[in-house]
C-alpha cells in the first residue's frame, strides 16, 4: 500500500466535488487520468466485486457511450489505462467500509477490504468525474479525474435516512429512487417508518386488515396503500445491492390508530376507533395490558424480521402520551424481549431509555427539547445512539419561512443548520456511545418524488457527510464549496433541490 498521506486538503483539486470529505488526500497536479474508450476495468476476485465493476460500468456507458470491456484481471500490478478494483489493500484502518483510491497517468486502482468499501469508492469516483456522468444521455465531456490519493473510511457505522410512508404512502419505485440518491453519499441505512395513525403499509399473513383497512387512507384522506410482502423485499434487496440495510420500523405503543381501527381487540374497550386521517400526534395506544396486543406483536415481529437481514428491528416508542408511564416501561421492555426472541435488536425513539434496555438495543435521540436526556439515559445503560436531533436533521422542518412544504415545529433548519452540528454537542454523550447519525423525513406535506427531493436536498448531503467525515475536518465554509458542486449533478440526475440562498450554486 502506498504510503497513508496527510489530512484532507479541503480545497483540494481532487476533493473539490466530494461530500462527504475524505479522511486523507493527497492531489498529485502532475497526475490525472482520461477515461477513454479503451479504458479496461479490471476486477479482482472476492464475491459482490463484479457486481460493483459492473455498476460503474453502466453509470459510464450513457454518457460516454463507452462499452467498457470488465476483465477478470489476476494481475497483481494493473494494466495500463485501466480501473483497478480490487479486494485486500492491507490496510486494516479501512474497515469494513472504507477504500484506498490512486489515480495516476496510467489508471485507477481502488482497493478495499470488502466489497463495501469497492462501492463506496466508485461513488467517490463517481463524484470526481464531471457532472454530466449523471446524465443518461451521451455527452462530449472529457472524463478527467484528478491525479492524486485518497484514504478513506467512515467515523460512524451507523449513517441513516429514515423515510415515513405512512403519513402518506410513497410506492416501490419512489423509494428506489431515494436509495440510489442516498448511495452517492455513502449513506447505509434506510430507516422506513411503515406504520403511525394514519395508515399502515406493510402486509402482515396473519393480519390481513391492518393492511385492507389501516392501509388504506392516509393524511388529508388520500387512497394510502401499502407494500406487498414481494414488494418490500425487493425494496430490501434494491438497498442490499447500493449497501444500504433497511431498518423497519412499527411504530408503537403510540402512533397505533391505524393498526387500532383494523383490530377491535387491540383496544382496551375492545372497539375500534374511526381511522384517523389528520396530524395530531399522542392520542392513541396499543392496549398495555391486553394479552392480544402481545400476540399481535409477536406476529409482526416475526414476520418483520423474516424479511429483514438487517440487526434491528425499530418500534417506535415515540410521543406515548397516551399510554401511562408504568404501562410505557412494561410495553417496552416486553417489545424488546418479542424482538430479542426473533434475533433481532430493539430499536426505538430515545423515550424507550426510560425502560431497562440490554445491551445492543439501540435508542434514537430526535426530541431536542430535552436537551440530551433522553441520549445521555441511553448510554448510561451502555446503549448506543443514534443522533437524529429534529432542529437539525429533521428533514421536514421548512428552510425559512418562505418553504411552502414541511412543518415548523423544530424551527426553520437552513443548510448550514443541518450540517453545522456534531453528535456530540452538548456533551451529552461521548464518542463511544455513538452508533451514528440519521436524517428523518417526515410525510405529513409530502405527495410526490419532486417534493420528498426538495425537502431532502441539500440538508441530506449535510448529514451524510457529518456520519462519514472526521469531525476535526469539517467545516462550514469547505463544506459550502463542495456542496455547491452538488448543483449541477442533481440537475443532471433531475432532482428537485432547493437551491439554498447559502450556497453559492456553481450551476
Ligand atoms: C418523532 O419525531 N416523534 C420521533
Amino acid at each position: 500500500m502506498a504510503a497513508t498521506p496527510g489530512p484532507a486538503v479541503t480545497g483540494g483539486a481532487i476533493t473539490a466535488g466530494l461530500v462527504p470529505l475524505p479522511v486523507f488526500a493527497s492531489t498529485d497536479d502532475a497526475a490525472s487520468f482520461t477515461i477513454g474508450s479503451d479504458t479496461a476495468i479490471e476486477v479482482g476476485p472476492g464475491d459482490g466485486t463484479a457486481a460493483v465493476a459492473r455498476d460503474l460500468a453502466d453509470l459510464l456507458r450513457p454518457p460516454t457511450g463507452y462499452a467498457l470491456q470488465i476483465s477478470t484481471g489476476a494481475a497483481t500490478s494493473p494494466p495500463k489505462d485501466s480501473i483497478d478494483l480490487r479486494l485486500g489493500s492491507g490496510n486494516p484502518a479501512l474497515g469494513d467500509e472504507g477504500y484506498d483510491l490512486t489515480i495516476s497517468k496510467d489508471g485507477v486502482v481502488l482497493m478495499a477490504t470488502k466489497v463495501a468499501g469497492l462501492f463506496h469508492g466508485v461513488q467517490t469516483i463517481r463524484q470526481m468525474l464531471p457532472s454530466a456522468v449523471e446524465t443518461r444521455a451521451a455527452s462530449s465531456t472529457v472524463w478527467k479525474l484528478t491525479g492524486g490519493h485518497i484514504v478513506d473510511y467512515p467515523r460512524y457505522s451507523y449513517r441513516g435516512a429514515m423515510l415515513d410512508v405512512s403519513r402518506h404512502f410513497f410506492g416501490v419505485p419512489v423509494v428506489e429512487r431515494y436509495i440510489d440518491e442516498l448511495a452517492l453519499y455513502k449513506v447505509n441505512v434506510l430507516h422506513l417508518h411503515l406504520s403511525d395513525d394514519q395508515g399502515w403499509r406493510l402486509a402482515i399473513d396473519g393480519w390481513p386488515n391492518l393492511t385492507a383497512i389501516g392501509g388504506s387512507t392516509e393524511v388529508g384522506g388520500g387512497q394510502g396503500g401499502y407494500y406487498t410482502k414481494a414488494d418490500y423485499t425487493a425494496l430490501v434487496q434494491y438497498a442490499q445491492a447500493r449497501f444500504i440495510t433497511v431498518v423497519p420500523e412499527i411504530d408503537t405503543p403510540s402512533h397505533t390508530n391505524a393498526a387500532l381501527a383494523s383490530y377491535p381487540q387491540l383496544n382496551c374497550n375492545g372497539t375500534s376507533p374511526a381511522l384517523y386521517t389528520g396530524e395530531q400526534v399522542g392520542f392513541s395506544s396499543l392496549c398495555v395490558p391486553k394479552a392480544a396486543t402481545y400476540t399481535f406483536l409477536d406476529d409482526v415481529v416475526s414476520e418483520l424480521a423474516a424479511l429483514t437481514p438487517g440487526p434491528y428491528i425499530h418500534l417506535g416508542g415515540d410521543e406515548a402520551q397516551s399510554t401511562s408511564a408504568a404501562d410505557y416501561v412494561t410495553f417496552v421492555q416486553k417489545a424488546q424481549a418479542i424482538v430479542e426472541a426473533h434475533g433481532k435488536s430493539l430499536m426505538g425513539w430515545a423515550e424507550i431509555s426510560k425502560a431497562k434496555l440490554d445491551q445492543g438495543s439501540v435508542a434514537e435521540y430526535w426530541n431536542f427539547n430535552d436537551h440530551g436526556r433522553s441520549a445521555t439515559d441511553a448510554a448510561q445503560q451502555s446503549v448506543k445512539v443514534v443522533m437524529a436531533p429534529a432542529d437539525h436533521a429533521y428533514l421536514d422542518q421548512k428552510y425559512d419561512a418562505h418553504t411552502v412544504l414541511g412543518l415548523t415545529w423544530a424551527g426553520a433548519i437552513e443548510a448550514q443548520d443541518a450540517y453545522a452540528w456534531d453528535p456530540l454537542d452538548g456533551g451529552r454523550v461521548a464518542e463511544s456511545d455513538v452508533l451514528g447519525v440519521e436524517a428523518p423525513l417526515w410525510s405529513e406535506t409530502l405527495h410526490t418524488t419532486a417534493d420528498l427531493e426538495y425537502l431532502a436536498w441539500p440538508r441530506m448531503a449535510g448529514i451524510a457527510e457529518i456520519g462519514w467525515s472526521p469531525k476535526a475536518e469539517r467545516s462550514w465554509p469547505t463544506y459550502r464549496t463542495r456542496l455547491a458542486e452538488q448543483g449541477p449533478r442533481w440537475t443532471a440526475m433531475g432532482i428537485n433541490f432547493y437551491r439554498s440562498p447559502q450556497v453559492d450554486w456553481t450551476s
